[in-house]
């Protein structure tokens, strides 16, 4: 079995996840590509939530007992290691949400309803997830904003030559994925977010395909806004990261109202708490943030950039073994500028079919539009299927889905 690429020892990786152990039907063992929906959680993160709710289960920043003062230290270390992790230069900008998609609307609702009015102009990319589409959709509604969009090209590469003319709109956000969740590319987000600064935009950045799998630095970027999902990085779901600059947290009200998120409260007024705690509202995801501490360690001793070349090569060739098969039609740039992401199609058998012919052979992908109706409505397709890679995957899993593809042909008569 090939499970070592000449960046990482996959075999020992896949050692740490016990779902990869497991067999999905009688005799056939997982084949698990479909990491981009979420990602599988690697021993180290169970193992820190089960002991946190084993040894140390009490609500942060309230108790002044033993077990307060250790969940709020294992809380707060977490924010730290995530600071770290994505170059932030303060544990106080990063925000626990639930997702990236909370992140977003967080401030979409925030920051938007605070600086923007009738007019405005808000640049957005034809690749965007509908959670970088809709919140700023809602937003233009109810403000009466003008969004605008960056171009998809053929290859499935944004079209930066419309970039200049659109900034000339003089646009006051300008919000795009790092990577494309059905297309795999990656944008060239420094520059982007530059030519943004010039024109006079606030930028947002949608990492939550890049921070999984890329080195990523929010200040060699200098992105303003950068969302993020723990469970597509080894750790749980129920948690995501809304990095931004401090003073745009800073200028912004509350999102929501409730309890930790007060400095002091009387009947009819309230002031809001130091940040981060302004923007976390409520008992907040405790043992989540806990085992998405433990994930930005098992990544970081890993190595990030080590992650992202064992992707390039599993995607450079599954790439490969996919263009070979008669009828198939993969989406997006060619494997230099993507992540392992591969949307495709097979002759007209719809990707759902194909999707439950995998199944039967171990294998999950993903079919539909990923929550990415326009950019499938841009290639006229209705959805595609979806195989995605991650750290552990390996190229005998890639050979085992080319294999499968041939079954899928044959069954309807190819
Ligand atoms: N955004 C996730 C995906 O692309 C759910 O599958």
């Amino acid at each position: 079995m090939e499970t070592r690429t000449n960046t990482l020892d996959v075999k020992k990786i896949r050692q740490d996840f016990p779902i990869l152990q497991r067999e999905v039907h009688p005799g056939v063992p997982l084949v698990y590509l479909d990491s981009t929906a979420t990602s599988q959680k690697p021993a180290q993160v169970i193992d820190a939530m089960d002991r946190y709710y084993r040894y140390t289960n009490a609500n942060i920043h309230r108790g002044i007992h033993v077990l307060a003062e250790e969940s709020t230290a294992d809380y707060e270390a977490a924010r730290q290691k995530v600071a770290q992790f994505i170059g932030a230069e303060s544990p106080r900008q990063v925000i626990f949400t639930r997702n990236t998609t909370e992140s977003i609307n967080l401030v979409a609702y925030s920051w938007g309803r605070r600086h923007l009015n009738k007019g405005d102009v808000i640049i957005l990319t034809e690749m965007e997830h509908h959670s970088n589409l809709v919140p700023w959709q809602m937003l233009a509604q109810e403000r009466e904003l003008r969004l605008e969009f960056i171009p998809v090209t053929e290859d499935g590469l944004l079209d930066l030559t419309a970039y200049p003319a659109l900034l000339d709109f003089k646009p006051r956000m300008v919000a795009f994925t790092q990577m494309s969740n059905v297309l795999g590319t990656i944008n060239p987000a420094k520059d982007m977010i530059a030519l943004a600064h010039q024109a006079g935009a606030i930028t947002l950045v949608d990492a939550a395909q890049s921070a999984p799998h890329l080195p990523v630095d929010v200040q060699d970027l200098d992105a303003d806004f950068f969302a993020f999902s723990a469970h597509k990085m080894c750790g749980p779901t129920g948690i995501g990261v809304l990095y931004g600059k401090k003073e745009l947290l800073e200028s912004m009200p509350p999102f929501l109202g409730g309890g930790d998120m007060i400095k002091r409260v009387q009947l009819r007024s309230f002031a809001p708490n130091e940040l981060p705690h302004k923007f976390e509202a409520g008992t907040p995801s405790i043992a989540e943030a806990i085992g998405l501490g433990a994930a930005v360690d098992y990544l970081t001793e890993i190595g990030m950039d080590k992650v992202e070349s064992h992707e390039k090569e599993i995607i450079a060739y599954a790439l490969e073994r996919l263009e070979e098969i008669p009828g198939v039609k993969v989406f997006g740039p060619e494997a230099a500028k993507k992540g392992g992401v591969a949307s495709f199609t097979l002759s007209s058998i719809h990707p759902h079919d194909v999707s439950q012919i995998l199944d039967r052979h171990g294998i999950a992908i993903r079919a539909g539009h990923h929550c990415a109706m326009p950019l499938h409505e841009k290639f006229g397709l209705p959805a595609t299927a979806r195989a995605s890679f991650y750290l552990y995957s390996t190229r005998e899993e890639v050979d085992k889905l080319a294999d499968s593809l041939y079954e899928v042909r044959k069954i309807f008569g190819m």
